[in-house]
């Protein structure tokens, strides 16, 4: 069986994803398998139209393509996210259209899921026939029982090709939104104050719609707006997965992209974030955007913002986009809106548009962002425990910064609730007690907010 393996590490062959590529092909020397380096490639394969087609040849006669990525902001990196998109403006579908694909990823397990989605959905919309996903730990590779499940995952994964078993599409091919945004009511302006509102955008011009919605809502607020646009600024190239920027938070990159995260994102208090759907995700300039931020490791992003999403194309339809959006704000510790141009009219979409500039000012003015949620609390635990454990060399400045606002706040650090539980757990070994404790439970378990509410 030939196996193509689509590399989509920014390191080439020296990532931890392709330790695993190598361990198939010690397991399964029966096999032949091929790789492709295409993220680390990705500016010789957007040049050199050889290069791209040569590639295609190789997918063409592959039994399975393999996309074998590392997580990058909660999805593929954006120079891998960059070969996608290739593939769909050069109309070379019909290379990858009907072929066997699975996915191999590695990862610290923060929103995988979202990752594997994407590439299903994109395989997908090529034609392939998805088999399956792997979603490997970092260092799973180094258990024995780990090793055995990624065996039998590849050995079902040959079987089934060999089978030739049929495979149902779970993406429903996209239906792109039909309405063409002509802004016409009248405008209804927000008093921005001081607030500083900051629009960021990859508008190329491609979308219509994108236009028009991002300056509908630019012209929302009364005060001075700076519209930023991402292909305009000097930004080099994608995150290369260096980590360099663990010690200190310095990027190996000179160009303008820390100036601009620093100088113009930090100091806003409303950003709108103004993108266009591209395959099953915003384009690869956006995907750019949020993996270069990785030089600040993993804190907050840009704490305390009002962002609001305006997004062109069919949102709804991709899920594990709104997801990422909604996830990557609440990490940040801001507040997220979102408007898509999925509506019937457009006067519906201005009145969405006037009225999401007033949300943004209100929350701005009450200092409002929400509670977290699972999205942030489960990922600030996974963050804690690497930064602690096997990621503290590497990120020691988000060692520092986690130490300094309080943020390694292990369960085990609560004193009060240790001593609690090492006099009352052997307690509950006694019947009678045991009995009443849980007897009455709800009771217990409302009685600390008394010292807020009293005995009402
Ligand atoms: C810019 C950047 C973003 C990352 N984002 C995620 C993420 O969203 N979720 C996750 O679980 N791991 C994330 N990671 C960790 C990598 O996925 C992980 O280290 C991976 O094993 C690297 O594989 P590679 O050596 O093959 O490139 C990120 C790493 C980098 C450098």
């Amino acid at each position: 069986m030939k196996i193509l393996v689509l590399n989509g590490s920014p390191k080439g062959e020296v990532s931890v994803t392709m330790q695993y590529v190598v361990y198939l092909k010690k397991r399964f020397p029966e096999h032949s398998f091929e790789t492709v380096s295409v993220a680390h490639e990705i500016k010789k394969i957007e040049r050199d139209p050889a290069q791209f087609s040569a590639i295609l040849g190789k997918v063409r006669s592959a039994d399975l393509v393999l996309w074998a990525f590392p997580l990058y902001y909660m999805l593929v990196c954006a120079q891998y996210k960059r070969f996608v998109e290739l593939v769909f403006e050069r109309d070379a579908q019909d290379a990858f259209s009907g072929k066997y694909a699975a996915a191999l990823s590695t990862s610290i397990h923060y929103f995988d899921q979202t990752a594997h989605a994407y590439i299903r959905a994109v395989s997908e919309d090529l034609g392939m026939q998805y088999l399956g996903g792997y979603s490997a730990a970092m260092m799973d590779l180094l258990e024995e029982t780990e090793r055995l499940r990624f065996e039998k995952f590849t050995s079902l994964i040959f079987a089934a090709i060999k089978e030739k078993i049929p495979v149902q599409r779970v993406n429903p091919p996209l239906v792109p939104t039909d309405l063409v945004y002509a802004p016409n009511q009248e405008q209804k302006r927000t008093d921005s104050g001081t607030q500083k509102v900051v629009i960021l955008t990859d508008d190329d011009g491609g979308s219509p719609n994108l236009t028009a919605m991002r300056e509908r809502i630019r012209a929302a607020f009364t005060g001075p707006v700076e519209t930023i646009n991402l292909r305009e600024l000097d930004i080099r190239g994608g995150c290369l997965g260096c980590c360099q920027c663990g010690y200190d938070n310095t990027c190996v990159y000179t160009d303008g992209y820390v100036d601009f995260y620093t100088k113009k994102l930090a100091p806003a208090d409303i950003i709108v974030m103004a993108g266009s759907l591209h395959d099953r995700y915003l384009s690869s300039a956006w995907k750019q955007f949020f993996d270069r931020s990785f030089f600040k490791g993993h804190v907050p992003g840009l704490p305390g913002k009002q962002i609001g999403f305006v997004i062109a194309g069919p949102l709804a339809q991709v899920p594990h986009l709104r997801e990422i959006l909604s996830a990557w704000a609440d990490s940040s510790g801001s507040q997220a809106f979102f408007v898509t141009d999925e509506v019937a009219s457009s006067p519906e979409l201005d009145g969405l548009l006037d009225t999401m500039a007033t949300r943004l000012v209100q929350g701005a003015e009450a200092g409002y962002i929400p509670p977290r949620t699972f999205y942030a609390t489960g990922g600030h635990k996974i963050f804690r425990d690497g930064i602690c454990g096997p990621m503290k060399l590497v990120f020691q400045a988000d060692y520092r910064y986690y130490k300094s606002h309080r943020m390694l706040d292990f369960p085990q650090a609560d004193l009060k609730t240790r001593l609690a539980n090492a006099i009352l757990i052997p307690l509950t070994r006694i019947p009678g007690f045991r009995k009443k404790v849980f007897a009455d439970m709800k009771y217990h378990m409302v009685a600390p907010f008394k010292a807020v509410l009293g005995d009402s």
